[in-house]
Order: C-alpha cells, then sequence, then structure tokens
C-alpha cells in the first residue's frame, strides 16, 4: 500500500498543468513556477514587498481571519512533509504544485527538504497569530513562506503585480489604482468555478473508471448550478469570504443536505438528498460516510444493525489502480438506506451517520509510520492523530418507533 501511495498523487503532480488549459490567462497565471518577481518596484515599503499573509494582513484584516481557518492556511501539511524524506527534491516540489505552488515557495535543493520536516517539527504550518497580528518582518522572514501554503500571493500576486476580482459592486476590469501595492489588475475569471480547477480537477488521461481522483470541475459542470450561475466562490466563499469550509467543517456539509426519516412498513428509513453541494458528495476519494441503523428492543438492547457506506474507493490491484466502489451522492440526488426484516421484538429504529473527513489517509499514515524515523516520524505521527481527530458525527443517533 505504501509503495503505491505515492505514485498515484505524483501521476497527478506532474499533469497539473494540463487541468488549468483552456482558458489563456488562467493557463499563464497557475504555470509552474508562477512568473519570477526581480527586483521589487522603487519606493515600495518593506510592508507592500513582504508575501507572507500576516502582511496582507495588516491591510486586509477580514480575508486573513477567514483565510487562515481554512485549510488552505494548512496546506503545507505534516502528512504531506512528513512524506518528503524519502522523496527526491523534484517529486517534492510536485506536490507543492498545488500545495504551496509560488516560486517563492519550492524546495531548492536537498537541504531545504530535509530543513522543511525539521522546521514542521518545531512550529505549526502557520505561525500562531491572531487577528490582527502585529507585522514584525524579522520575526516572519524567519519562516520559509512555503509554511503558509495556499496562501494569498498563491492566487494574488504574480511578478510584482496584485490580481483580483472587480471591486465589490461594480464591472470593473483592468488595472485599478489604490495607491497602495501598484494598485491591482481587475480579472472576471477570479468569479468562476475554472479559477479553483488548477488543484480541485485533475486531467481526464488519468481517469480511473471514466473519473479522474478529483473531478470537481466536471461535476459542477454537469450540475444545476453551473446553469444556475452559482460557481465554487458562491458555496465556499459566500459574500467573498475565504472560509474554504468542505467535509471537514460538520455545519457545511450539513447546510448542503437534506435528511428525513420514515417507518415503512417492516422497518424505516433515512432519506438523504444532496440539495445544495454543487459536486459528488463527498468530491474527492479519501472521505468515507457512514450511515447506521440499529434496531433495538424494548428493554433498549440491540437486537439488528446494518450500515452503508457513502464514498468512492479505488485500490490498486492487477497492476493498475482501479475503482472498487462509487456510492457518493450526485448533486440533486436522494437515496432512501432501509433498515428493513428486522426481528419481531423490535421497537424501535435509530440511524445516526459519521464522517470520516480523511478516511483514506489514515490507511497511508499508518502504513508509512511502519518505518518513519525521525522527523518523517513525528510528522506523520502529528497527521495521523490530526486525521482521527478530524471525525464526527453529521447526525447522533435519532429514533423512530416502529408501526
Ligand atoms: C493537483 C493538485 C495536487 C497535487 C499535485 C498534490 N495534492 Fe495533495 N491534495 C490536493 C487537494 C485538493 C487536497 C484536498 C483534497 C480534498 O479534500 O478535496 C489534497 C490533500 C492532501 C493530503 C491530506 C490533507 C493534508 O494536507 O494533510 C495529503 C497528505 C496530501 N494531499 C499529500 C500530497 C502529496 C504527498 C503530494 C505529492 C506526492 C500531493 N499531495 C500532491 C491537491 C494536490
Ligand atoms: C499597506 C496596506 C496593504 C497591504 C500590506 C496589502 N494590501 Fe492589498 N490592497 C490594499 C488596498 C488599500 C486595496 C484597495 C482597496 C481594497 O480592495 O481593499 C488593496 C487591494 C487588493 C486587492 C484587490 C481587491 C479587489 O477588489 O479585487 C487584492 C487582490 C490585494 N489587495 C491583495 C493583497 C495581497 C495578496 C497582499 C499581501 C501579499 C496585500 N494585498 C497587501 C492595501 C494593502
Ligand atoms: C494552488 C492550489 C489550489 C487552488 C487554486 C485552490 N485550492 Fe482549494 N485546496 C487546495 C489544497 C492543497 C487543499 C487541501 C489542503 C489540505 O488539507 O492540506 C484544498 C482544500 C480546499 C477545500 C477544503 C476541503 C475540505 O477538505 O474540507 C475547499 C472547500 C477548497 N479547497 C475550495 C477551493 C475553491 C472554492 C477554490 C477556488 C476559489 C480553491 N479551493 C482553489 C489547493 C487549492
Ligand atoms: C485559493 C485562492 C485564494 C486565496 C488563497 C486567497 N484568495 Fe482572495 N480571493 C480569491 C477569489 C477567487 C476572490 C473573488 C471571490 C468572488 O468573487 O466571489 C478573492 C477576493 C479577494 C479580495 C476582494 C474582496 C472583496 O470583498 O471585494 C481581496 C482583498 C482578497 N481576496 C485578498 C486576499 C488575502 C489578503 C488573502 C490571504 C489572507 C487571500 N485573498 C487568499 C481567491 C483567493
Ligand atoms: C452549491 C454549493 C456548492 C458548490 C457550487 C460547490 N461546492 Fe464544494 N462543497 C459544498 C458542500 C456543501 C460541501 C461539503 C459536502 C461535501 O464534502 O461534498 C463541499 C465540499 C467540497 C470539498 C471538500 C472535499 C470533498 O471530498 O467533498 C471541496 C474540495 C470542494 N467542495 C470544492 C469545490 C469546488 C472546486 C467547486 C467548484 C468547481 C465547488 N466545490 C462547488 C458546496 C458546494
Amino acid at each position: 500500500m505504501k509503495r503505491l501511495f505515492v505514485p498515484l498523487l505524483l501521476s497527478v503532480g506532474s499533469l497539473w498543468l494540463v487541468a488549468a488549459g483552456g482558458d489563456g490567462w488562467l493557463t499563464q497565471h497557475w504555470s509552474d513556477p508562477a512568473a519570477t518577481k526581480g527586483d521589487p518596484p522603487h519606493g515600495w515599503s518593506q510592508l507592500t514587498q513582504d508575501l507572507h499573509p500576516e502582511a496582507c494582513a495588516q491591510c486586509h484584516q477580514a480575508q486573513f481571519g477567514a483565510w487562515q481557518g481554512s485549510r488552505h492556511a494548512r496546506a503545507f501539511s505534516p502528512g504531506m512533509v512528513g512524506q518528503f524524506a524519502h522523496m527526491a527534491t523534484g517529486d517534492a516540489n510536485d506536490c507543492l504544485a498545488c500545495h504551496a505552488p509560488l516560486d517563492e515557495q519550492k524546495l531548492a535543493n536537498n537541504r531545504e527538504r530535509r530543513d522543511a520536516l525539521t522546521g514542521l517539527v518545531a512550529h505549526a504550518p502557520l505561525l500562531d497569530a491572531s487577528v490582527p497580528p502585529k507585522y514584525s518582518p524579522n520575526r516572519l522572514h524567519k519562516h520559509p513562506l512555503n509554511r503558509s501554503g495556499v496562501s494569498c500571493a498563491v492566487c494574488h500576486v504574480r511578478g510584482w503585480h496584485r490580481f483580483g476580482p472587480p471591486p465589490k459592486g461594480s464591472r470593473m476590469l483592468g488595472q485599478i489604482n489604490t495607491g497602495v501595492h501598484g494598485g491591482f489588475i481587475a480579472r472576471k475569471e477570479y468569479t468562476k468555478s475554472q479559477f479553483c480547477a488548477k488543484c480541485h480537477q485533475f486531467p481526464q488521461d488519468y481517469a480511473i473508471n471514466g473519473k479522474p481522483l478529483e473531478n470537481t470541475l466536471t461535476e459542477w459542470r454537469a450540475s444545476r448550478f453551473a446553469a444556475l450561475g452559482v460557481a465554487c466562490q458562491g458555496c465556499h466563499m459566500p459574500g467573498r469570504r475565504h472560509l474554504f469550509r468542505g467535509i471537514h467543517d460538520r455545519k457545511m456539509v450539513r447546510s448542503g443536505l437534506g435528511i428525513a426519516l420514515v417507518a415503512e412498513p417492516g422497518g424505516a428509513a433515512l432519506t438523504l438528498t444532496s440539495q445544495h453541494i454543487g459536486h459528488a458528495f463527498p468530491t474527492y476519494v479519501t472521505p468515507q460516510v457512514t450511515v447506521e441503523a440499529e434496531a433495538l428492543d424494548r428493554k433498549g438492547m440491540v437486537v439488528r444493525g446494518w450500515s452503508w457506506l457513502i464514498g468512492r474507493k479505488v485500490g490498486y490491484a492487477d497492476g493498475g489502480w482501479q475503482e472498487q466502489r462509487d456510492s457518493r451522492l450526485m448533486p440533486g440526488e436522494h437515496r432512501s438506506f432501509r433498515a428493513l426484516g428486522a426481528p419481531a421484538s423490535a421497537r424501535v429504529i435509530r440511524f445516526r451517520i459519521r464522517v470520516e473527513p480523511d478516511h483514506f489517509y489514515k490507511g497511508v499514515y499508518r502504513a508509512l509510520l511502519a518505518d518513519a524515523k525521525g522527523d518523517a516520524r513525528i510528522l506523520l505521527a502529528r497527521a495521523l492523530a490530526d486525521a482521527g481527530s478530524n471525525d464526527y458525527e453529521l447526525m447522533g443517533w435519532k429514533e423512530i418507533h416502529l408501526q
């Protein structure tokens, strides 16, 4: 398992550019490595030259406050960096193409790759910043820029130019002056789903059973949300807030689903409806959702149990990656989970729903830990503990009395 997992990711890492294709500006924006900067423009203060998110936060507190609570801020994660110990530096940089893609975030050599492990053991991925953090350039500059993961500059800075959406409530495009950091260039691409595709849509060439491991943009295009003009940003950045909440957030997941319980002849059923999710639930192969049911007798003893899995499972068999199951809910889909055929002594049926956002990774970390040493061992153990603590109940036990 261990040796097989890495090639799975590498195969997508080296091909990410293809996924971004289609739109000229976006292809350029997401080219790897990103546009080089050279010397800063004349007269820029140290603050406006600084690409650390804590520097942007001095003037963009709201965006920083939301972003720092997101997975994007933690993309330079123990689970990824812990795998760098035995990787070539070029392969590790392939991972960074999505997890920390700026030129300034790349690992220059083997020493920087090893230092990344040691540095992350000593520091959390993000500086322990409160909002707003005090700007302290000397302290910040001890922290390599890659530790801030998918940071502000990853999406908004190329060369020394700031790019962003048209100012709120306007359709202005092109150069807009602000008196700070040379103004910015407004581009409509920031409001479109395609903007997120570079990292959230793998190319079709690497499909397993016709579907790439991450197929989020394609799933969205097939959903009613594309027709309605509700882009990724509409749900993941409501009101332009940089929240990026997903499967790790119970409230976010609950907001997308309808849940109904009904008694049926001979048992009970739980019906799930994907009401407000713009792609498969869940979209990636790594989470697993479990619906469980139990029949209880008069004394509250469990007399029968049922369980159903929601998720996409891939595995390596017969010399290639294969899809073993795809039981995800597509946008708009209803599905009923029926607990039927309970023994005559059953009085009540109860249901619950559990979510393991990092289900697949738990297995990966356990396998890698079997012979990891030193810093890698510390980071992978941390990743495994984090993955376990991310599990939650989407719905606790709910009872329904049998008719
Ligand atoms: C094409 C973009 C892309 C590349 C390349 C990529 N990843 Fe990821 N990775 C993602 C995305 C997106 C997620 C989050 C998945 C989700 O929840 O949808 C993720 C999640 C993860 C996670 C789980 C979350 C965490 O950070 O702990 C790990 C571990 C990880 N990737 C490791 C790697 C490694 C190691 C490589 C290189 C071998 C790699 N990734 C290359 C896009 C990428
Ligand atoms: C000294 C203050 C200051 C700093 C530091 C700063 N900005 Fe700005 N930025 C502004 C002002 C002022 C505007 C124009 C008004 C606005 O949109 O908030 C602006 C506008 C922007 C916009 C355009 C917003 C839109 O409507 O499209 C983006 C994107 C942006 N900044 C990104 C960044 C990033 C990324 C950083 C850090 C690397 C940063 N800024 C650092 C002051 C600052
Ligand atoms: C440069 C690559 C990149 C871009 C561009 C990007 N993301 Fe991500 N995104 C990631 C990575 C990597 C992760 C996983 C971080 C982790 O957990 O380590 C992620 C995680 C997420 C998650 C969290 C999912 C969860 O597991 O809870 C959401 C939601 C998300 N991204 C939405 C978006 C949206 C919407 C856009 C476009 C506005 C976008 N992303 C653009 C790389 C990217
Ligand atoms: C994954 C990509 C991504 C990251 C990371 C990111 N942004 Fe944005 N940002 C966007 C997108 C996309 C929009 C436009 C959203 C829309 O139009 O709905 C945006 C909008 C903005 C705006 C305009 C807000 C407004 O209300 O008009 C500012 C300012 C900004 N971002 C600054 C930042 C800062 C500062 C950070 C870091 C703390 C950051 N962004 C991190 C993608 C990103
Ligand atoms: C109609 C609202 C909506 C739209 C549009 C939408 N999402 Fe989501 N997204 C959700 C909800 C709700 C969740 C939590 C449930 C889930 O994980 O599927 C989620 C979860 C995610 C996750 C977490 C990982 C996972 O396996 O589910 C990622 C990554 C993500 N979305 C990215 C995107 C991207 C990229 C787009 C645009 C191509 C997009 N989303 C469009 C509502 C939306």
